[in-house]
């Protein structure tokens, strides 16, 4: 029998992406994005063994053998119930980060264990998503135009006054002229698609639609937020490298096969929280204040109950304290003021 989560643990969850994102924020344009990456995963692990729960990583930092902390299958947690599938994603958009550009946030979700998808060895994927009015507007395997039409008559608005989110890629060459002749907006990110489906999915963001080609795993950890806020979405894989695709025939997986939500997120509650790093217009980022305190801001989403919170939190932190740097004093003070 499947155990339900009976707490909101999102509101958990907000604690350890806060510590990800203020240990991240000391690298803010500082063109590394390693350090920055690894300075989050620290904190990020650290506090997540806080948290009551018996965590499985589902979505990681990778294998094993290529990542110490935060892998695929590590448990996470104090191992008390309820048992969960855990994603992490400690610096989503670790070039906006180095390069001190909007939009760069940490991420968790959970849910129920075994009901959260595994890529395997896919890196790529085709999404579309939207909100709750749109949900039933959209179909992957139909034309852009088609679902572009669709979701304007669900939002009650000409397809002109319709915004797409896109990754600025060369892979999307088509895909925007598409989006251009079919008269939409098309509002291009160099990074970051997990905020692009967050915009989606939640009204009054500037966008309405994400389309195209990004992470697997980032399509996993968003469509825990898509859930939570009730939208739409669909993915297909679409491995970029002739490796990546060897290995799904290798699998015997069909590439042609409609990801659902509900194949991504198997069950009915789900947890997902953020916190900015560098600042964006949905989501702002981490704040030196002038009189020491750092100011973070976050989003706490819940499946079950369908809540969502912005969550506006200031650190006091000790001047002498200079966490994020891989000092182990400075670090765990750092993770002590996060926890509190
Ligand atoms: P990272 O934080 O791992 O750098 O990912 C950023 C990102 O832009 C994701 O938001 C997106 O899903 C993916 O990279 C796209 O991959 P690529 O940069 O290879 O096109």
């Amino acid at each position: 029998m499947k155990q339900q989560p009976d707490r909101n643990l999102g509101m958990e969850l907000v604690r350890v992406t806060e510590a990800a994102a203020l240990s991240a924020s000391r690298f803010m344009g500082a063109g590394d994005k390693e350090a920055g990456d690894a300075a989050a995963v620290d904190a990020m692990r650290a506090v997540l063994q806080t948290v009551s729960m018996d965590g499985v990583v589902v979505i990681g930092e990778g294998e094993k053998d290529e990542a110490p902390m935060l892998y695929n299958g590590e448990s996470v947690g104090t191992g008390a119930e309820p048992k969960l599938d855990i994603a992490v994603d400690p610096v989503e958009g670790t070039r906006l980060l180095a390069t001190g550009r909007p939009n760069s946030i940490a991420v968790v979700a959970a849910t129920e264990r075994g009901a959260m998808w595994d890529p395997g060895p896919s890196f790529y994927m085709n999404k579309i998503v939207v909100g709750e009015e749109a949900r039933d507007a959209i179909d992957i395997t139909q034309s852009v135009a088609r679902n572009l039409y669709s979701i304007a008559e669900a939002l009650e608005r000409k397809v002109n006054e319709v915004t797409v989110f896109v990754l600025d890629r060369p892979r999307h060459k088509t895909l925007i002229e598409e989006i251009r002749a079919a008269g939409a907006r098309v509002q291009l990110h160099t990074d970051g698609d997990v905020m692009g489906a967050l915009m989606a999915a939640i009204p009054g963001t500037g966008v309405d639609v994400l389309m195209g080609i990004g992470g697997t795993p980032e399509g996993v950890i968003s469509a825990a937020a898509v859930k939570a806020l009730n939208g739409g979405m669909q993915g297909i894989r679409a491995p970029q490298l002739e490796s990546e695709r060897r290995k799904l025939m290798d699998l015997n997986l069909d590439l042609d096969q409609v990801v659902r939500l509900d194949d991504l997120i198997a069950a009915d509650d789900a947890f997902f929280a953020a916190t900015g790093i560098t600042g964006g217009p949905f989501l702002d980022g981490v704040h030196y204040d002038r009189d020491g305190g750092i100011t973070t801001h976050s989003i706490v989403i819940r499946a079950e109950s369908g809540s969502l919170r912005f969550i506006k939190g200031i650190h006091r932190l000790k001047r002498s304290i200079e966490f994020g740097r891989p000092s182990k004093q400075s670090f765990q003070a750092m993770v002590d003021i996060a926890a509190k």
